[in-house]
């Protein structure tokens, strides 16, 4: 309610803000969550709660008239269209030389990403978190991330027989005979719907193709782990449609926070404060480092150092397609939830998820996305002319993670005699280097933050989520924000309370 008091008031219910919750609510705190898309458990006309990833509607984009696909062409040919303004699932969030993909809705990236749970190799992690001490990872908050997400690995026996990973076995062969180790990575898909669904026994849905706008069956996000958990202590409440812009410091203690009301056209209808002694941004790396800049250009929180808005990477995100021989077919069935990938970190500074090309007919294409060893950071500032905070990120800060791939790709098509697709994100264009699904950074542990992300300049604000990160995890990265997140939690449960 308008006016309300709460103890801790946390902004945003992805990975860290829902860690955060259930960790705040089980140690006998009520914990209210602010999130900006819907809370997604309404189906639409077609029965369905999630649109297909072959089939865009309104539900599938944030505020859009126009769909953003981050595959943008097929055969060469604009796949986009155009569709209705309304609160949907992926933002395609434009910044200058990037467009960042984020999930919107009770779940935040959860609800739309490929569930692959991946734990950094540890002698990569120095790498990662430098602050960080990696045996309390590796033996505590990893172990602790990875179950409380249900995180498991695909059956591989089953894996070799079934027609909906023929294109990740295409990988592994192609890795393998150019000589790159090939591994299977954990995802938080329900193992044993998928072997229904391929038995036709259920309604499909990784093999359906959904993944971009949502999942309907079989993903594990979120809304069925922590957050499940975080309700059932009846600590937490949640506000969909509703959006934080502004937390401000109360004389004597606590912060207000303002607060719009959306309709599901992107307007606002009412507007709100809360007071809250605690407050945890969990908006994720760029809804922070957006608040967290403006905030402080504005003189909302004076106090915060000038490392916020800095150190943002996009984990070095590239994609790719090959196109196979006839002889390589890839299958006209694929598993939306990619299980393997091709590790050449070392060697070439690039981990790539053999992804699935799910459109429902034979491509002979195999499709990649790359995480690379990619040096650029960007860094947020406030516009005051526009009121908009800014990334400055060029696309040609691309490149290395381009010739990271590379070390993997061109090797491939030397050993396979094979080429690029180059229809797959525009005419003639071989690299996906325009966009990122995996923002880190913008409020680094222990620069913008202490080594357990309490805001430096206002005690009570916390950070919680893949901003604490500095650009890059060297794998997807929602397993380590959440395992950061389990650490720091803790500390903060421990002595903060
Ligand atoms: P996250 O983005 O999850 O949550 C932030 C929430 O805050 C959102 O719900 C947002 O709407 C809300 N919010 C923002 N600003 C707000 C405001 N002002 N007021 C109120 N609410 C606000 N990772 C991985 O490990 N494996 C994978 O397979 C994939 N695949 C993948 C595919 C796609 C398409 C995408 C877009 C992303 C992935 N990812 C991934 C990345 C992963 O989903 C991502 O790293 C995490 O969701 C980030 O977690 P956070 O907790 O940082 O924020």
């Amino acid at each position: 309610a308008p006016g309300a008091h709460v103890p801790v008031l946390v902004i945003g219910t992805g990975y860290g803000g829902s860690v955060a919750a259930l960790r705040l609510a089980q140690a006998g705190v009520d914990v209210h969550m602010v999130e900006m898309g819907m809370s997604w458990d309404t189906p639409g006309s077609d029965g369905k709660i999630f649109a297909n990833t072959t089939n865009p509607d309104d539900r599938s984009f944030w505020l859009r008239t126009r769909t953003k696909q981050p595959l943008s062409n097929f055969l060469g040919f604009p796949i986009d269209r155009d569709i209705s303004r309304y609160t949907g699932i992926l933002d395609a969030e434009d910044f200058s030389g990037i467009t960042v993909y984020q999930g919107r809705g009770i779940g935040g990236g959860s609800l739309v990403n490929g569930g692959m749970a991946v734990t950094p190799r540890r002698q990569h992690f120095g790498g990662v978190l430098p602050s960080v001490n990696a045996d309390e990872m590796y033996d505590v908050y990893y172990p602790r991330a990875n179950a409380g997400l249900g995180v498991t690995h695909v059956d591989q026996s089953w894996w070799e027989t079934t027609d909906c990973y023929q294109y990740a076995r295409v990988g592994r062969k192609h890795a393998q005979r150019s000589g790159f180790p090939f591994v299977f990575v954990p995802n938080v898909y329900d193992w044993d719907y998928m072997k229904q669904e391929a038995a036709g026994t259920v309604p499909r849905s990784a093999l359906a193709g959904e993944v971009l706008y949502g999942n309907n069956y079989g993903k594990k996000s979120l809304l069925q782990t922590y957050l499940a958990r975080a309700k059932a202590t009846g600590r937490v409440t949640i506000s969909p449609l509703h959006r934080v812009t502004s937390v401000a410091p109360v004389t004597g203690g606590g912060y207000t926070v303002a607060i719009d009301q959306l309709d599901t056209t992107g307007d606002t209808t009412a507007t709100k404060t809360v007071t809250a002694d605690k407050v945890f941004f969990a908006a994720g790396s760029v809804g922070t480092s957006k608040l967290l800049t403006k905030l402080k250009a504005t003189g909302a929180l004076p106090k915060l150092n000038s490392e916020v808005g800095k150190g943002w990477g996009d984990n070095g995100n590239v994609m790719c397609g090959r196109a196979n021989h006839m002889w390589d077919a890839t299958g006209k069935l694929q598993s939306a939830m990619p299980t393997a990938g091709i590790d050449n970190w070392d060697a070439g500074g690039a981990f790539a998820e053999v992804a699935p090309l799910p459109t429902g007919i034979e491509t002979y294409a195999s499709f990649y996305l790359s995480i690379t060893k990619n040096p650029n950071r960007g860094q947020f500032s406030w516009n005051a002319a526009t009121g908009r905070a800014e990334l400055n990120w060029q696309t040609a800060w691309k490149q290395p993670s381009i010739d990271a791939a590379k070390t993997i790709f061109d090797r491939i098509n030397s050993t396979e005699g094979t080429i690029y697709r180059t229809d797959l994100f525009g005419a003639y264009k071989i690299w996906g280097d325009h966009l990122t699904y995996h923002p880190l950074g913008g409020a680094v542990l222990n620069k913008a933050t202490d080594n357990y992300g309490r805001l430096h300049g206002h005690p009570g604000l916390y950070v919680m989520d893949g901003s604490l990160i500095p650009g890059n995890t060297s794998v997807n990265p929602f397993v380590t924000i959440t395992a950061l997140a389990e650490r720091n939690i803790e500390r903060i449960v421990a002595t903060d309370l």
